[in-house]
């Protein structure tokens, strides 16, 4: 059989991009640093978190030098500690800090988003979203749900405060 040789240039082009169709999904899934939400951060049972050792006083901890975890559950419809509006501490941690978020909910699935930075998450009870981040300068950052969780999840908001060194004077002011 005589295959014409445009024939052949269009099935070898056709072959190359197959691989590299292949190549960029394959990049996309283990390459680019982006991970699925799992129980990396462990699990928690949602209906008792008052007991349990990293989410019955959720907070801010310092853990190193420079270096924090910060415990937040997300309920229907606040971050705590994160919702000042609704009369919790904000977030506070000082500029040049690596920061280490453990989240859950105490209900239904949430998000966990800080526009402004790669922290953004979605919160799922009986789970825990664990992300770490680099706060080098000292700036205001909102914090928001970005998961549909009932009639209030446009309000479901929080602050975090990301403030200069000297004037740190620890946790969620507690
Ligand atoms: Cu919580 Cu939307």
């Amino acid at each position: 059989m005589d295959i014409h040789t445009y024939e052949k240039a269009w099935l070898g082009a056709a072959l190359v991009l197959i691989v590299f169709f292949i190549a960029t999904v394959t990049y996309g899934t283990v390459g680019a640093g982006v991970e699925m939400i799992d129980d990396s951060g462990g699990t928690v049972d949602p209906n008792n978190l008052a007991d349990h050792e990293r989410f019955g006083d959720p907070g801010v901890e310092q853990v190193g030098e420079n270096e924090y975890e910060v415990n937040v559950i997300a309920s229907a419809f606040f971050f705590r500690p994160g919702s000042d509006q609704r009369g919790f501490d904000p977030i506070r941690v000082p500029a040049n800090s690596t920061v280490t978020f453990y989240v859950t909910s105490s209900d239904v699935i949430h998000g966990f988003s800080i526009p402004g930075t790669n922290v953004n998450t979605m919160v799922i009870p009986g789970e825990v979203a664990e992300l770490t981040v680099e706060f080098d300068e000292p700036e205001t950052y909102g914090l928001l749900c970005n998961e549909y969780c009932g009639f209030d999840h446009h309000n479901m908001e929080g602050t975090v405060e990301v403030v200069p060194e000297d004037q740190y004077d620890g946790g969620d002011g507690q």
